[in-house]
C-alpha cells in the first residue's frame, strides 16, 4: 500500500506542508508506505511539448527526477495533491507538475479534447489548498480545475480536500480540528480504496 503527496508549496514548514504531513500521518496509521515529493526541492523540468504523449499514451519524454514519481501515479494506491493559492492559481510548481502529467491523459480517438486516463483503476486521492484570503469560497474555481487536472481527471476517487485559509486566527499548525480532518482524509486515502 503506498500514498504519494505532491506538495507544491517551497514551503518546508508553511500550512501546505503542514496539512500534507497530517494526511500522509493518518495514512501512515491506516497502514500506508508514505511519500511526499516537495516539488520545489527536486530537479524538475518543465514539459517539453514535443507531443509526443500524443502518440505514445502514458510515456513522457521528459527524463527528470521527476520521472520515477510520475511512474509512481501509475503504481501507487493513492494520491494527495496539495498547493498554496499563488497570484489567484495553484503555485507555478504545482502547475509544472500538472503539465507533466499529459502524459497520463490519453486523446480519445475520433474525439478532439477529450481524454482517458492511463492510470489503472482503483486509486484515491485527496487535495490540500492554502490560501491568504479569508473567503473560502474565493479560489473555488482553481481548486476544482486543480481536481480536473489531476485526481479527478485521472480517474480517482475522491475521499476529500482541505481548503485552509491562512488568515482565520488560528495558525495551522496549532489547528487540531483542522490538523485531525486531515489525519482521518489520510486514512481515508486507505480505507476507502474502489
Ligand atoms: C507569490 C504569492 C502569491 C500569493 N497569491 C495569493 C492569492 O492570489 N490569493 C491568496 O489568497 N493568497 C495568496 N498568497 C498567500 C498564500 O496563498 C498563503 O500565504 C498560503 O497560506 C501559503 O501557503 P504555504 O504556507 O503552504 O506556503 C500568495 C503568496 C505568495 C508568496
Amino acid at each position: 500500500m503506498h500514498i504519494i503527496a505532491f506538495n507544491g508549496s517551497p514551503r518546508k514548514s508553511g500550512n501546505t506542508s503542514t496539512i500534507i504531513k497530517a494526511m500522509l500521518k493518518g495514512a501512515k496509521a491506516a497502514g500506508a508506505e508514505t511519500t511526499e515529493v516537495r516539488l520545489h526541492d527536486i530537479d524538475m523540468k518543465g514539459c517539453l511539448g514535443c507531443l509526443t504523449c500524443r502518440t505514445h499514451a502514458g510515456k513522457c519524454k521528459q527524463k527528470d527526477a521527476l520521472t520515477p514519481y510520475l511512474e509512481a501515479i501509475k503504481t501507487c494506491d493513492g494520491a494527495v495533491f496539495g498547493t498554496p493559492i499563488y497570484m489567484y492559481h495553484v503555485t507555478g510548481q504545482m502547475k509544472m507538475f500538472i503539465d507533466r502529467i499529459y502524459h497520463l491523459f490519453v486523446s480519445k480517438s475520433g474525439s478532439p479534447g477529450t481524454y482517458e486516463t492511463a492510470v489503472p483503476p482503483g486509486k484515491t486521492y485527496a487535495l490540500v489548498t492554502s490560501q491568504g484570503h479569508p473567503d473560502i469560497e474565493r479560489f473555488q474555481r482553481p481548486v476544482r480545475w486543480l481536481a480536473a487536472m489531476t485526481g479527478g481527471g485521472l480517474g480517482m476517487k475522491e475521499v476529500g480536500r482541505i481548503v485552509q485559509v491562512n488568515s482565520h486566527q488560528i495558525p495551522v499548525k496549532e489547528d487540531k480540528a483542522l490538523l485531525e480532518k486531515a489525519y482521518i482524509i489520510g486514512q481515508k486515502l486507505v480505507t476507502e480504496r474502489a
